[in-house]
């Protein structure tokens, strides 16, 4: 029996509670989010033509060369020259698509390059082929300036067919000379149909979850493997050929998959990464580096004497996002199409670093940005062991700093996540407050294939997200990670959402955490059993909220036994409950379920009603099972 006390509102909770985390993992964003289809359409990897295959039975040599303007254009120095003097003799370049290109049948594709022309007479043939070689769409560009200067040009297509790992071919015909750069083709049904845009399936998984913020960009990649290839936010704005890409983090041997082709991009950089949260409605949570690169790679350290670099991004970042237009930064923000501020409240400093290091160096940050910005909360790491020594040292520090919000960080096993849904409990209230800024269940390795987000995993979750939203006083802020992985290329699982070229789906914990996010609530209410909050008795846990605009008590209660229970919701108010609630339960008969391409809803919230009766709701609770109940209050 469980009583809920509807009327004796405890902590409000905050509407960034549940949110998200996005990270260039998994080809997250080149490959995935950032609907680009062209790799490597710069010619800046390592190898210049990665990705690119050359085309035709008879390349004179040099006919196809890349050629390095490094003096010119220092961020994109390299570029494509063409020289063909044989109108007969057909040449051209396939890009191979990161893990090929999802077309889709009826679509228009837009392919844009930048050329300068020196000897006239050549145009571009594009031609989209399936697997076996069919054109499956095709388009015409023919340049038309000459001349030493730089242009864009921009043709279209439509697909006739759908292909999810087609390949790009564009042929050279004619003969002349001309040199071409950023050579690039977009879907026209990105998000908001912004061209040059993001996937707009991949954005709408996380639309659906109404995230409270966004915390971007990383994980890892803020950190770099060593200082030079950390993530700097200034290289990522301004115009995307400008733009220099640098190799990913996560380009490496990691759980056995290997990425050699693992580049950033940046053309989903800070501007868009806000963009995406003001679309969304959630609070842009930008991670930015402490001076330390990742302490599991090369470790590397700025000295203390030469921080300001560091300090001085952070400066200008939040100028960037709240200057006014007349500032430095402010003013780019305004030339990329948002004059209005972006409304910037916190920023982290320091992805997982950790030891007195670290402490000194987020000191000297803090002091600036308290004196400068006093109102922009600082988000500080506590690190990947959330009970161990190093953490508990990195605590007490980022207590004593009276930083706004101490990042936890917890991959761990179900067990653990079922043993830890009272680990805020008795949290001390004076100090920061907690973001458990990354999470997820890891199941036990069953296949070859990546770790499952099993039903185990999420239903361990859900328990432990109890005891978050119970002590909503003091954690506020919460996000599962990885957020997205593509099946043909990922480096860590499990995560939220999987997506191959043309599809997505969401696994037990995306439903986890989306029914937490649109179910939140607007403060805490008491739910008791034996005059105790439920966290983990009898293999239950539970936890409940009231939305105050919608007078809608929600219940959350986790039945992690393998038979029924049954439950009663005694709810003490002096309101009137409507007659019937909304139950909405999300079960598997196994708790190694998944989701997958081909059943993606296997396990999916299911809504019915059930009978509220002399202010109780009495439930057979399933075995392993999530349930919410949604009781209306006059
Ligand atoms: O989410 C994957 C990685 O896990 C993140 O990059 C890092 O912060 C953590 O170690």
């Amino acid at each position: 029996t469980f009583t809920i006390q509807a009327d004796h509102l405890t902590a409000k909770i905050a509407p960034t509670m549940w949110g998200v985390f996005f990270e260039d993992i998994n080809l997250g964003a080149d490959g995935g989010i950032y609907a680009e289809l062209v790799k490597n359409r710069s010619f800046e990897f390592a190898q210049p033509l990665m990705g690119w295959q050359k085309l035709g039975d008879n390349i004179p040599e040099g006919s196809l060369a890349i050629l390095n303007r490094s003096q010119e254009k220092p961020n994109n120095p390299r570029f494509l020259q063409v020289d063909s003097n044989d109108p007969q003799n057909k040449i051209g370049l396939q890009n191979e698509g990161f893990r090929g290109m999802g077309i889709k049948r009826g679509l228009r594709y837009d392919f844009s390059v930048w050329y300068r022309q020196l000897k006239p007479g050549l145009r571009l043939h594009l031609e989209l082929v399936d697997s076996a070689g069919n054109t499956i769409g095709e388009g015409f560009l023919e340049p038309e300036a000459i001349g030493n200067q730089w242009q864009r040009a921009q043709t279209s297509f439509h697909a006739t067919q759908t292909c999810p790992k087609a390949k790009l071919n564009v042929w050279f015909e004619g003969q002349g000379k001309i040199d071409l750069d950023m050579l690039s083709l977009f879907p026209e049904d990105t998000w908001k149909r912004r061209p040059g845009g993001l996937r707009a399936d991949m954005v709408q998984r996380l639309a659906d979850m109404k995230p409270g913020f966004i915390r971007f960009p990383g994980g890892c990649i803020v950190e770099g493997r060593e200082l030079a290839s950390r993530f700097q936010w200034k290289k990522t704005v301004g115009p995307v050929e400008d733009r220099q890409l640098i190799i990913n983090r996560w380009n490496t041997e990691f759980q056995h998959r290997p990425a050699p082709d693992y580049y950033q991009s940046f053309g989903l950089g800070f501007f868009e990464y806000f963009q995406l949260a003001e679309d969304i409605g959630a609070e842009p949570l930008p991670i930015l580096n402490c001076g330390m690169a990742c302490q599991f790679n090369s470790a590397e350290q700025a000295p203390l004497d030469e921080l300001n670099t560091y300090v001085q991004d952070v400066l200008d970042l939040i100028e960037f996002a709240n200057g006014d237009i007349h500032t430095q930064w402010g003013k780019l923000r305004a030339q990329m199409g948002h004059p209005a501020p972006f409304h910037l409240k916190m920023l982290g400093v320091g992805n997982e670093n950790w030891g007195p290091q670290y402490i000194e160096r987020l000191e000297l940050f803090k002091k600036v940005i308290d004196a400068q910005h006093p109102d922009i909360k600082i988000v500080a790491s506590s690190g990947t062991d959330p009970d161990g020594e190093r953490f508990d040292f990195l605590n007490r520090k980022l207590r004593e700093l009276q930083v706004g919000f101490i990042d936890e960080h917890y991959y761990r096993s179900p067990e653990w996540f079922l043993s830890h849904a009272n680990r805020y409990d008795n949290y001390d209230r004076m100090g920061p407050k907690v973001f458990a800024g990354e999470y997820a269940g890891h199941p036990p390795q069953v296949t070859d294939g990546p770790l499952e987000n099993n039903w185990g995993a999420a239903i361990a979750e859900a328990a432990f997200l109890t005891g978050l939203e119970r002590n909503a006083d003091v954690v506020q802020m919460a996000s599962y990670a990885p957020l997205f992985a593509h099946i043909d290329g990922w480096q860590w699982a499990p995560d939220l959402i999987w997506v191959d070229n043309l599809r997505t789906y969401g696994t037990p914990s995306y439903y986890v955490q989306q029914l937490y996010a649109t179910n939140k609530g607007t403060a805490v209410v008491p739910m008791l059993a034996d005059g105790q909050a439920v966290s983990g008795q009898e293999g239950l846990y539970a936890s409940s909220t009231i939305d105050q605009p919608n007078g809608e008590l929600l219940i959350k209660v986790v039945n992690y036994n393998h038979k029924p229970v049954r439950g009663m919701f005694k709810l003490e108010t002096g309101k009137k409950p409507t007659k019937e609630a909304d139950q909405i339960l999300l079960t598997a008969t196994d708790l190694k379920a998944v989701n997958s391409f081909d059943d993606p809803e296997h396990i999916h919230p299911q809504t019915t009603k059930i009978a509220v009766k002399d202010k109780t709701i009495v439930a057979d609770l399933q075995p392993y099972s999530f349930y919410l109940f949604k009781v209306k209050l006059k």
